[in-house]
């Protein structure tokens, strides 16, 4: 890192079981495309969980985790057009892509050919520095990257839209859902509670597909039409084909049968959480009525875009929990018994 970078207090992890403690890191000193950003607040999504404790095998040390990043412009390159200090902005979980495959091009920077940046645990592409998370103070961001955070969204609430809003809202958009269809979500976590509030604003059937029974009055309040324990096999029986589109937000790996079934003719499975090998399924169950299994990561800077301005416009949030950061290691033990409401945001203040 250059002399000119700034020193930025952070928390991030030193090993897979070092828990979440203060942590220095320095910002780079702005380019004249990059915008320099005071954190207000930070969303706490499963993802975060999983790389602080290398679930997949790949985390780099030390390990700043948050995608889910709100706050105010602080600085801004010679060559920034959009932005001034000031204006209120978002950063998901994209920092930086190629930005010339036809994934780029097509606005889905999150499949890029060349590998995405990712706000954390990723490799700047101009300089080989580590990229880390928003459980920071400041961040600077390529201006391409950063999003408009309208007016009359909360901050804090606005947050888990960043990543847990815009993974449920893509497919739900990519697989045309909307009035008539009969979507759904299973999980009511982070990412389920948006699923519901996403599906129901895009117009369809909502039935929220869960573990807790004790969670079911809650769908209810987020919208949910119906709730579905999947526990419960003679109800699970019931609503078998009966779903177009199923959202499967479950963090684990874990037997998908039991959703197959649930699946009517044409309808697709659309897998969101677990990032592992899953149990064996018998073909026949999609072959039977030309069903699907999918999956779906995140979204494009655009669509990020219109999810929050379609939040402005219908007055969407997240139903938050917010925290002082010196509780994030409780956090992580809440959100991994599924004992959260429904998202956790971290108020930089208290860093
Ligand atoms: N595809 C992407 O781009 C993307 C983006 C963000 C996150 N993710 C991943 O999505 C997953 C969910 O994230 P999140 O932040 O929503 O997590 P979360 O807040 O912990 O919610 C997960 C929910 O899944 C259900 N669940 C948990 N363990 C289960 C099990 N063993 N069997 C059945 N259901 C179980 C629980 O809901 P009930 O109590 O209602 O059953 C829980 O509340 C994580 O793996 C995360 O890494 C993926
Ligand atoms: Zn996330
Ligand atoms: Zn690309």
């Amino acid at each position: 890192m250059t002399a000119t970078s700034t020193p930025t207090p952070a928390w991030g992890a030193t090993a897979p079981e070092s828990g979440l403690a203060p942590l220095a890191i320095e910002r780079r000193a702005l380019r004249d495309e990059d915008v320099a950003i005071d954190i207000a607040f930070c969303g706490v999504c499963h993802s975060d969980l999983h790389a602080a404790r290398n679930d997949w095998g790949r985390t780099k040390y030390p390990f700043v985790p948050g995608h889910e990043i709100v706050g105010t412009v602080r600085a801004v390159g010679a060559g920034v057009t959009r932005f001034a200090p000031g204006n209120r902005v978002a950063i998901g979980t994209i920092v930086d892509s190629c930005r010339k495959c036809d994934a780029c091009a097509d606005d889905e920077e999150q499949y890029c050919r060349e590998g995405v940046t990712g706000t954390y645990n990723s490799t700047d592409r101009i300089d080989g520095s580590p990229t880390y998370g928003g459980y920071s103070k400041a961040i600077v961001v390529a201006e391409p990257y950063v999003l408009k955070l309208p007016d009359c969204l909360d901050m804090a609430r606005a947050a888990p839209l960043l990543c847990a809003g815009i993974t449920m809202y893509s497919p739900l958009k990519n697989w045309n859902v909307g009035p008539g269809s009969k979507v759904g979500v299973i999980g009511l976590g982070g990412l389920g509670h948006m699923g519901v509030k996403f599906a129901k604003a895009l117009g369809a059937e909502v039935t929220m597909i869960t573990t807790s029974p004790e969670k079911g009055a809650d769908a209810q309040k987020l919208g949910a039409d119906h709730v579905l324990v999947s526990t419960d096999k003679a109800a699970m029986r019931a609503a078998s084909r009966s779903f177009d589109f199923l959202l499967d937000t479950i963090p684990v790996a874990h037997d998908v049968t039991r959703y197959l079934f649930l699946l009517d003719r044409k309808g697709t499975l659309c897998i969101v959480g677990a990032i592992d090998m899953l149990p064996s399924f018998h073909s026949g169950l999609l072959l039977g009525g030309q069903k699907a299994v999918a999956g779906s990561g995140v979204g494009g800077i655009a669509q990020t875009q219109e999810m929050l301005d379609l939040c402005a416009e219908k007055g969407i949030h997240a139903e938050c929990d917010v925290i002082p950061i010196a509780e994030i290691n409780a956090a992580f033990e809440r959100m991994e018994k599924a004992d959260v409401k429904y998202r956790f945001v971290i108020d930089m203040a208290t860093l």
